[in-house]
């Protein structure tokens, strides 16, 4: 089965993107730090990077199939947690987080957006998606609520705005294992909602 490409938007909408044909991703070799250097050269060139976000998902196939060290680097999942975060390049001043989390089997998110945008394929295993967005209610500013879902195995990507609302679960019997490029964080923009007290916290 051909794997896919996604993108979801604030509003809780997800759709198809056209993805790349695979005789486009090889090439050998195609490290780690050529693809940083590509993605900051694609970032460079745009007012809007929410428009680079077709481009950076094809550096992040393109990685996936050419580098057997970024598909190994990551963690067990911590016994306590059931979580474990590998840091594989964060910079001061330089637009992007770049990560491997391992979620072990039944491990659910919380809700939140990452106030930037975001890419994300599966490396390992199975996981849901489920998507929210918020409601305009004049008393409630943080309400929100269940768009939709979608499951994802490994091999595929998804995208998201910087408001886009989301939790993960991890499915199957065995851990995920996820790649995961952000644009630079704003704390101050990044939320975990509660849809029972309609509140939200920075995080
Ligand atoms: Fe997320």
């Amino acid at each position: 089965m051909k794997n896919k490409d996604w993108l979801v938007t604030e509003d809780g909408q997800y759709q198809a993107c056209k993805s790349v044909r695979e005789w486009d991703l090889l090439r050998h070799p195609y490290r780690f730090y050529r693809f940083l250097t590509e993605v900051e050269d694609v970032l460079s060139h745009v007012t809007n990077e929410i428009r680079c976000l077709p481009e950076i998902r094809l550096l992040v196939r393109r990685l996936l199939a050419n580098s057997y060290w970024v598909q190994t680097r990551y963690l067990e999942p911590c016994p306590k947690t059931g979580t474990s975060v590998l840091m594989l390049y964060e910079e001061f001043s330089f637009p992007l987080t770049v990560q491997t989390v391992t979620f072990a089997p039944g491990v659910v998110s919380p809700i939140h957006n990452h106030g930037t945008w975001g890419v994300v394929a599966l490396l390992r295993g199975q996981e849901k998606n489920t998507f929210w967005k918020r409601i305009n209610d004049p008393d409630l500013k943080d309400k929100i609520e269940e768009i939709g879902e979608l499951s994802l195995v490994s091999g595929d990507i998804i995208s998201f705005t910087p408001d886009a609302i989301h939790s993960v679960e991890a499915l199957g019997d065995e851990p995920t294992v996820t790649f995961n490029i952000y644009g630079e964080t704003h704390h101050q923009k990044r939320f975990e909602f509660d849809p029972l007290t309609h509140s939200a916290k920075n995080f």
